[in-house]
């Protein structure tokens, strides 16, 4: 089967290498000796993948190895009792294998794609809606008619958070740079925008008359203090990641004079194992694709060979929505 390989640690330009493989066993590591087999249609590209191909994420196998964690497309295969079968249309996340015409995914992490999306859309769906819902719902602790203020709210765990949101029905707040990634936050239904280099915590206090109840960050950075101070009492500043490239240091006596928390949100270490988590976060995302509320926002397609422009697309700061590699 055609696939890619990080051959070496050179950044995404030039880590990445075309490589003719054998199709893999019906087995993923996390589930040895069992896995669901998906032809590939259309495979993911996100974060992790560009810091892997410098050797900075914290999964780091052996070299050269497949990269790529989420895929849609149909079973070739799947386990007695996964509840799926040849043919099905599925999103699946098999955390490293997807930039290949064949991936494995564990069956607890495998989902039936609505008819209501395309491959393109599946493949955007796990990473960043399953990671939408989590941080909103179970760490955040969101509640009907409260208002969610977004960072990097055009990127791809943006857009699943402004609508994954809307569909809890929240009001939201969406931190954008451009005007380009402005447009993209109110295609994905922010109700207001406000831009990360101009007053935009004074704003959201303003727009959420007198401040927000959740902020989630992907972004981390020098605007995480600015961030607690857009909460209000019993406010939640829930911790994604730090596309901002700095980890934030909070000093805990603004926690106790505020009354607001940092919670963190680490959505693969959380389900890893947990089917009735998995289940359950994968049937109220379906609900939501159901109910017209998530329709993943594809910002560029590129074919399997050019999976270095999608990558130096997000390194560079110019993705919008997320970003897919078709393959069939
Ligand atoms: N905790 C979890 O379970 C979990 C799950 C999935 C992903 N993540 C993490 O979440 C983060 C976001 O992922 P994503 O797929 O949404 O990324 P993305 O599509 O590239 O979006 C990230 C956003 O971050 C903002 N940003 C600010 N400073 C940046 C910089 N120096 N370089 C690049 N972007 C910058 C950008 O928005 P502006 O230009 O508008 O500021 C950009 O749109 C990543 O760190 C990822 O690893 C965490």
């Amino acid at each position: 089967m055609r696939a890619l390989q990080i051959v070496d640690l050179t950044g995404p330009e030039s880590a990445l290498a075309e490589a003719d493989l054998r199709e893999p066993e019906p087995s993923h590591p996390l589930t040895p000796g069992s896995g669901v087999v998906i032809d590939v249609h259309a495979a993911g590209v996100s974060f992790p993948e560009v810091l892997q191909t410098r050797g900075e994420y914290q999964i780091k196998p052996e070299l050269p190895f497949v990269p790529g964690s989420e895929v849609a497309g149909t079973v070739r295969s799947a386990p007695e009792g996964s509840g799926l079968a040849e043919g099905d249309r599925v999103a699946g996340c098999c955390l490293l294998g997807a930039f290949a015409e064949v991936a494995v995914a564990p069956d607890f992490l495998t989902f039936e794609l609505s008819d209501e999306l395309d491959f393109a859309q599946g493949a955007g769906l796990i990473l960043n809606y399953h990671t939408a819902y989590f941080a909103l719902k179970h760490r955040g602790r969101l509640s009907e008619g409260e208002t969610v203020l977004v960072h990097g709210a055009a990127g791809g765990v943006g857009t699943a958070t402004l609508q994954v949101a809307k569909g809890l029905g929240a009001r939201t707040i969406a931190v954008v740079s451009t005007d380009d990634k402005e447009r993209v936050a109110r295609e994905a239904g922010a109700d207001q925008v406000v831009r990360s280099d101009a007053a935009w915590k004074d704003e959201a206090k303003e727009l959420s008359g007198g401040g927000v109840d959740v902020v989630i960050d992907p972004v981390g950075g020098d605007r995480f203090t600015d961030s607690l101070r857009s909460l209000r009492e019993n406010g939640r500043l829930v911790v994604v990641g730090f596309t901002g490239g700095s980890i934030p240091e909070v000093r805990v006596n603004r926690l106790l004079l505020n009354n607001t928390e940092v919670v963190g949100a680490g959505w693969g270490a959380f389900v890893m194992g947990k089917r009735d988590v998995n289940r359950e976060i994968g049937a109220e995302v379906n609900r939501l694709v159901d109910e017209g509320f998530v329709r993943p926002i594809v910002g560029a397609r590129f074919p399997l060979e050019r999976a270095n422009e999608a990558l130096q697309l997000i390194d560079g700061r110019g993705a919008t929505g997320k970003i897919v590699l078709e393959l069939r």
